[in-house]
């Protein structure tokens, strides 16, 4: 049990199926809070998918916490475990809470369970244009690094041929252990497996591999879980080549072939969020007409976490 400043008592616990709805609510709530004043008139945020807050979990209970207060949810806070690289998001409290310590006290509560689960990095992305959140997270350790990028590109119909295959339950032994191989090259304490198993068990988007002599050379994972009548957009949460593969028409490939897929899919819209220090990949997906529309900065602890290769993109956001 813990107090606010003004001394109302809060306890942190993890989440549970029941506070699904009210965690929804707070999102909402602080979403529409943090738009509205950034862009000077009200707006209502669309409030997350259910589906992707039982994904995460299911994937993590010990590690999606909740804090409340009188009997009432008011804020929460996810963790992702990516082998020994960990890192938080989403992270919201009340408006009328904030400032008050109950996001400092959810924060410790998950980069603890990041600890616990053996984590040597933790980290995470927020909005680079949100100096009070910078602050938050350097008065807790963590040191700026890049900033992730967030673009988008428009989908139309797809020409040309496509070799992208949507890889099944049935492949599953196999992406592990190349996506397991293919993260310790671009980072050793890096495996995507627990986000491979999610997105295939929690159908929260496709996965899709591009081979060459039946080789695996790539793979994505698309989120893609909001109803198509609420949200028409996708996101990539993961691209993996290994670091030595140099080879841009690969990506180009694998890029061309998600955009297509994902038009098929009804959806119109797909996010690439990716470091600005891969600049090679920049150029590429500026020529690909992806337009960068915001920026959060990546912050971790220890400061010196860097990932190796040109052609991957990984989310460190919810
Ligand atoms: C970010 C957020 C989760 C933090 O929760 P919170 O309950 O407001 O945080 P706390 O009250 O525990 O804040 C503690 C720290 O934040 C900073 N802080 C708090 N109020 C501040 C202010 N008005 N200006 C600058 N820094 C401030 C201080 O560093 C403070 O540390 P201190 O107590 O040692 O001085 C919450 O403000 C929020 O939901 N914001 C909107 C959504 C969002 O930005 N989420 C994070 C996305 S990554």
């Amino acid at each position: 049990m813990m107090s606010t400043n003004e001394g109302a008592p809060f306890v942190i616990r993890p989440m549970l199926e029941d506070d699904i709805e009210d965690v929804r609510r707070v999102g909402q709530i602080t979403w529409s809070d943090v738009a509205t004043r950034d862009i000077g008139k009200k707006v209502r945020y669309p409030v997350r998918p259910r589906k992707v807050i039982e994904a995460y979990s299911w994937s993590d209970p010990q590690g999606c916490l909740v804090a409340e207060k009188e009997g009432e949810v008011v804020g929460s806070i996810f963790s992702h475990v990516w082998g020994r690289v960990g890192w938080i998001g989403p992270f919201e409290v009340l408006p009328e809470l904030q400032s008050k310590g109950v996001g400092k006290a959810l924060f410790a509560a998950a980069e603890g369970h990041l600890l616990r689960r053996g984590c040597a990095i933790t980290g995470l992305e927020t909005m680079a244009h949100v100096p009070r959140n910078i602050q938050f997270y350097m008065r807790a350790g963590y040191t700026p690094g890049d900033l992730a990028l967030i673009s988008t590109k428009v989908l139309g119909p797809a020409v040309g041929s496509n070799r992208l295959e949507r890889a099944g339950e049935g492949a599953r032994d196999e992406l592990l252990a190349w996506s397991k191989a293919a993260s310790a090259a671009i980072n050793p304490y890096l495996d995507y497996s627990s986000e491979i198993v999610m997105a295939l068990e929690k159908d929260l988007g496709p996965v899709f591999v591009l081979r060459q002599d039946a080789r695996i050379k790539a793979l994505a994972v698309v989120h893609a879980y909001h109803p198509l009548a609420e949200a028409d957009h996708s996101s990539l949460r993961l691209l993996l080549m290994p670091p030595d593969e140099k080879d841009e028409g690969a990506f180009r490939e694998v890029m061309a072939g998600i955009e297509h897929r994902m038009f098929e899919m009804g959806r119109r819209r797909l996010f690439a969020r990716f470091l600005s220090s891969k600049v090679q990949m920049f150029n590429l997906l500026a020529d690909l007409d992806y337009r960068v529309e915001g920026a959060n900065v990546r912050l971790s602890k220890p400061r010196d976490y860097a990932e190796k290769g040109e052609f991957n993109m990984a989310a460190w956001a919810g």
